[in-house]
């Protein structure tokens, strides 16, 4: 089984989270918009709505294991950056006609490193397009080194209002394996610190499956965990990534990996451990004590739009005026030196638009949504598209016997409501979601033949 933690944006780059569909009748009223009181609850229609993720690319230092969009350089020109990131923000808002962002989260790389001026200018360009509620999530991803401990009050003033720390582990030799350039003291004094400016709102980013790790020592690290931890935790299983240097290490047998089952009993001993302390597990990856969850997380796997800022950011929406009824998803230049010069001519960067077709948006909401503990409910899919809206998940699953087998032996829950994974079932949900996507794919190709539904068009 792979974990996947969907907070990070290199898990963005793959397409796994796209969805809700085939909206008619957008029109780009932005008075619709300012004329809501800040902090107004007031819903609009979903295409109407998006998160906004934005990369900042640059790393202090290179980690062995990471294999994300990231940059080691000393001399970044934060001026320019503010100014393309600026730039792409307008362009992609004002692209997208969205008239609402419902969280913002500044990922990378290391955010932590950028200036607060370009967070807060974000922010402030945010809010002139569209309209940015008062209370509205706003996350940033830190390091726990003691320079960047320092400027989390800066943080604060730009409006940031949650913290990702990047933890990993609670063992100094793990972290010098990692490539980390913090001790287990310095995350200690940023958990600290970040808590007392971010009160229940920080959450930590922790790997496991590390070279050499033993149960032993993670259930330590996970007692340490909730020691310290405010009240949300993002788990990385540790993905081995070809040019990596642990990935050569590995290979040339200088180190070892934790055999599968050994990984697997990880999870579940970090998952019951904080269980047991309150803590419940809203997606597979990610646990939260009750409404700790991040809302930025959840509209991704719910489905929501999504615009992407930054190099190699990737969105899904339904962009104004070409006509398509369904989402494009979108990538931008990786390279942020590419990136900046391309912003400078356009305004902004996208390599690369591709519009989604019916069934990948059926099959991606089905594939995201499932990893959540609430499932994917029945009015969510009738939402989605012209055949989801005239047939019920228990229309369609209720026919195969794989699925019955699934339901019968305790880990998939299908009723009236919708469909959902169990509590144990959460721990399989790979199978599981093979198995739906399968029996999906079948009835579909059945109905094609009948020329009851056009998949081709987007
Ligand atoms: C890309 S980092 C950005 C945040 C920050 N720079 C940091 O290092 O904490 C986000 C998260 O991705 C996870 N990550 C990076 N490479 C990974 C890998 N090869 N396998 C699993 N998780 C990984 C790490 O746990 C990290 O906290
Ligand atoms: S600091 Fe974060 S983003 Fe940068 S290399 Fe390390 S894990 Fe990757």
């Amino acid at each position: 089984m792979k974990l996947y933690s969907p907070c990070s944006p290199w898990r963005l780059l793959i397409p796994r989270q796209f969805s809700n569909l085939f909206k008619k009748g957008r029109h780009c009223d932005s008075a619709l918009f300012h004329s809501h009181p800040q902090g107004s609850t007031t819903s609009l229609p979903e295409d109407m709505e998006a998160c906004l993720y934005v990369h900042w690319p640059f790393c202090k230092k290179i980690c062995t294991f990471c294999n994300f969009n990231k940059y080691a350089s000393n001399n970044v020109d934060h001026y320019r950056m503010k100014k393309c990131l600026v730039a792409e923000t307008k362009t992609l808002l004002q692209l997208s006609g969205v008239k609402k962002i419902t969280s913002v989260y500044f990922g990378g790389g290391t955010p932590s490193l950028a200036e607060p001026l370009i967070i807060s200018s974000v922010l402030e360009t945010i809010s002139r397009f569209s309209y940015l509620p008062t209370d509205v999530e706003i996350t940033l991803e830190a390091n726990p080194t003691s320079a960047e401990t320092g400027r989390l009050r800066h943080f604060l003033s730009a409006g940031i209002n949650r913290l990702s720390l990047g933890i990993q582990a609670f063992n100094q030799k793990d972290l010098l394996l990692l490539g980390r350039d913090n001790t287990v003291k310095d995350s200690l004094q940023a958990l600290q610190e970040a808590k007392s400016i971010f009160p229940g709102k920080v959450s930590i980013d922790l790997l496991f499956g590390r070279p050499h790790q033993s149960l032993e020592g993670w259930s330590k690290e996970l007692l340490q965990t909730i020691d310290v931890c405010d009240d949300h935790v993002s788990l990385y299983q540790l993905t081995l990534e070809r040019g990596t240097p642990l990935f050569r290490d590995v290979k040339l047998g200088k180190l070892s990996l934790p055999s599968s089952d050994v990984v697997a009993e990880m999870y579940q001993m970090a998952v019951e451990t904080l269980l047991r302390n309150g803590f419940h597990r809203y997606e597979i990856s990610n646990l939260a004590k009750p409404g700790a969850e991040s809302k930025h997380n959840m509209a991704y796997w719910n489905g929501t739009q999504y615009i992407g800022v930054g190099p190699g950011a990737h969105s899904r929406f339904i962009p104004l005026g070409n006509g398509l009824q369904t989402r494009q998803a979108r990538v931008q230049t990786l390279e942020p030196n590419n990136w900046m010069k391309e912003v400078e001519i356009r305004g902004h960067a996208t390599r690369k638009e591709v519009p989604q077709t019916k069934f990948e948006v059926l099959e991606e909401v089905i594939m995201s949504s499932l990893r959540t503990a609430d499932g994917l409910s029945n009015k969510k899919w009738h939402s989605l598209s012209p055949f989801s809206k005239h047939l019920s998940l228990s229309d369609i699953f209720k026919e195969s016997e794989d699925v019955q087998q699934l339901v019968e032996s305790g880990v998939l829950i299908l009723n009236e409501k919708g469909i959902k994974a169990s509590h144990r079932g959460l721990s399989v949900v790979d199978s599981i979601i093979t198995t739906l996507l399968v029996h999906l794919e079948k009835t579909v190709r059945i109905l094609r033949e009948d020329d009851q539904i056009d998949w081709k068009t987007p």
